[in-house]
C-alpha cells in the first residue's frame, strides 16, 4: 500500500530525497485543479496564470477533456503505428481543415516536434537536389527545446552551453529576431531552412513584426528553402487563432505544435504543406508513442472545444482587456514598467528592473501564480478560458506587490 503524503512539507522532504534536482521549483505540491484555479496539498487555492506553461489552454479538468479521457480508458490507449487509430486521423483532419497545411505528423513533445521539423528540412533539401544545404538559421533569444539538436537551435547559449554539452550538433546559426538584414547576413549556400517563433515566448513575449515574417517568407521563396515556425507555445489557440501565423497572414511551409494541443497529455505535431508534406517517408522518421489514441483523443476534444466552443473568440476579447488593464501598471509605475506586449492570451510586462522574481514571489504570497521569463519580463499564459474578473485579480496582485516593493 502506498501511503499518501499529507502535506506540502512531507511530500517535499521525500522529493528532496528521491527526485533529481534538474528543476528549480516553488515549494508547493499541486494536488488538483478546476478551471483557472489549482490547489496544493495543504489545500491552498491559487489563481493559475502560468497554466502549466501554456499547456492548460482549457483550464483544469475541463468537462470535454474529462469526458474524452474517461471514454478513452474504456476503448484503446495504445496500438502502435503499425496501425491507424481514429483520433489521430480526426485531429489531423481538423488541423488541415483549419490551416494552410496539407498533412500532420505526430510527436510527443515540443522539442520532438522541432526535431521532426529539422529532419524534414534537411531531407527536403537533399530531395530537391541540394545535399550541401543542411544549416538552419534560428533566432537569438529563441527557444526550441532541450534535446541536443533543439537546444542547439535555441539562440541562447545557456540552453546549449558548450562547456557541458559539446560536441553540439552541427548546422545551426543565429540571426537577430525582427531584423531581416541580420538573417540575410547568415543566408549562405548551406542553409536549408529558417526557423522562428512568430512570438518569442521564453525569450520574453516578443511578437514578430509582419514585415519580418513576410521578409522571411520572401527570402525562403527566392531560395527554395523552407520557412519553419515553432508554434509550440503560441499555437493551439493561444493568440486567439488556432495558429499564431494566422494573425499575420504569412504562411510557413512547416510548423510545430505541442503544449496545449493535448490539454495535459504529451503530444506534439509537425504540420506541413506542399512538397514539404511529402518529404518524410516510411523509415525516415517515427516514434512508438507519437499519434497514439490516448493523446490524440484528448487533442481531438481540445481542438473541437477550441474551434466550436467559442474559446478562440473569448481568448481574443479577454486578452485585449487584460493588456489594457496591464497598461494601468505602466501608468502607475512608469519608472519600473517598460512595455506591455502580447497577443490573445500570451502577454508580458517588460520591467525596467534586472529581475522580476520579487514580484512573482509577492504574487505567490497572494496566491496568484505568474512567472518571469528572460530575467525581467512578467509572463502570463493562463487558461484561454480565464475571465476578465480573473485578469483583474492578477493585475491587482501585481499592483499590490509592486507597491509593497516600493517600486516607482
Ligand atoms: C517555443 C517552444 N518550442 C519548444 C519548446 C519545447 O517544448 P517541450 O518542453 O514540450 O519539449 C518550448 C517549451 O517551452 C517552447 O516554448
Amino acid at each position: 500500500m502506498i501511503e499518501k503524503f499529507k502535506s506540502n512539507a512531507q511530500a517535499i522532504e521525500a522529493a528532496d530525497q528521491f527526485l533529481y534536482g534538474n528543476h528549480a521549483r516553488i515549494p508547493i505540491v499541486m494536488d488538483r485543479g478546476e478551471g483557472c484555479y489549482v490547489y496544493d496539498l495543504d489545500n491552498n487555492k491559487y489563481l493559475d496564470f502560468v497554466g502549466g506553461i501554456a499547456v492548460n489552454g482549457l483550464g483544469h479538468c475541463h468537462p470535454a477533456i474529462v469526458k474524452a479521457l474517461e471514454e478513452r480508458t474504456k476503448t484503446i490507449l495504445h496500438c502502435s503505428n503499425y496501425y491507424y487509430n481514429e483520433p489521430a486521423i480526426q485531429v489531423a483532419k481538423m488541423i488541415v481543415e483549419n490551416s494552410c497545411f496539407d498533412k500532420v505528423m505526430y510527436a510527443n513533445s515540443g522539442a520532438e516536434a522541432n526535431e521532426g521539423q529539422i529532419k524534414l528540412a534537411r531531407k527536403y533539401a537533399v530531395d530537391h537536389g541540394h545535399p550541401e544545404r543542411h544549416t538552419i538559421i534560428s533566432m537569438v533569444k529563441s527557444f526550441h527545446g532541450r534535446t541536443l539538436a533543439t537546444a542547439t537551435a535555441t539562440g541562447q547559449t545557456a540552453v546549449h552551453d558548450p562547456r557541458y554539452f559539446s560536441p553540439l550538433p552541427e548546422g545551426f546559426k543565429y540571426a537577430e529576431f525582427n531584423n531581416l538584414e541580420s538573417v540575410k547576413e547568415q543566408l549562405t549556400d548551406d542553409v536549408c531552412a529558417i526557423l522562428t517563433e512568430p512570438i518569442q515566448g521564453e525569450g520574453g513575449v516578443r511578437p514578430a513584426t509582419k514585415e519580418f515574417l513576410q521578409g522571411l517568407r520572401d527570402l525562403c521563396d527566392e531560395r527554395g528553402i523552407l520557412l519553419m515556425f515553432d508554434e509550440v507555445q503560441v499555437g493551439s489557440g493561444r493568440t486567439g487563432k488556432l495558429f499564431a501565423y494566422q494573425n499575420y497572414g504569412v504562411e510557413p511551409d512547416i510548423c510545430s505544435m505541442a503544449k496545449a494541443l493535448g490539454s495535459g497529455v504529451p503530444i506534439g505535431a509537425v504540420c506541413a504543406r506542399g512538397d514539404a508534406a511529402k518529404t518524410l517517408t516510411p523509415g525516415t522518421h517515427g516514434s512508438t508513442f507519437a499519434g497514439g489514441p490516448l493523446a490524440c483523443a484528448l487533442a481531438e476534444a481540445t481542438l473541437d472545444t477550441l474551434l466550436h466552443g467559442g474559446v478562440l473568440e473569448h481568448a481574443t476579447e479577454v486578452g485585449e482587456y487584460f493588456r489594457k488593464q496591464l497598461g494601468t501598471l505602466k501608468e502607475k509605475y512608469p519608472e519600473s514598467v517598460k512595455e506591455i506586449r502580447g497577443m490573445g492570451m500570451i502577454n508580458g510586462v517588460e520591467l525596467n528592473l534586472d529581475n522580476g522574481s520579487p514580484i512573482v514571489e509577492k504574487c505567490f504570497e497572494k496566491k496568484v501564480l505568474i512567472n518571469c521569463t528572460a530575467g525581467n519580463v512578467l509572463r502570463f499564459i493562463p487558461p484561454l478560458v480565464a475571465s476578465k474578473e480573473e485578469c483583474d485579480l492578477v493585475v491587482s496582485a501585481i499592483d499590490e506587490s509592486m507597491a509593497e516593493l516600493e517600486l516607482k
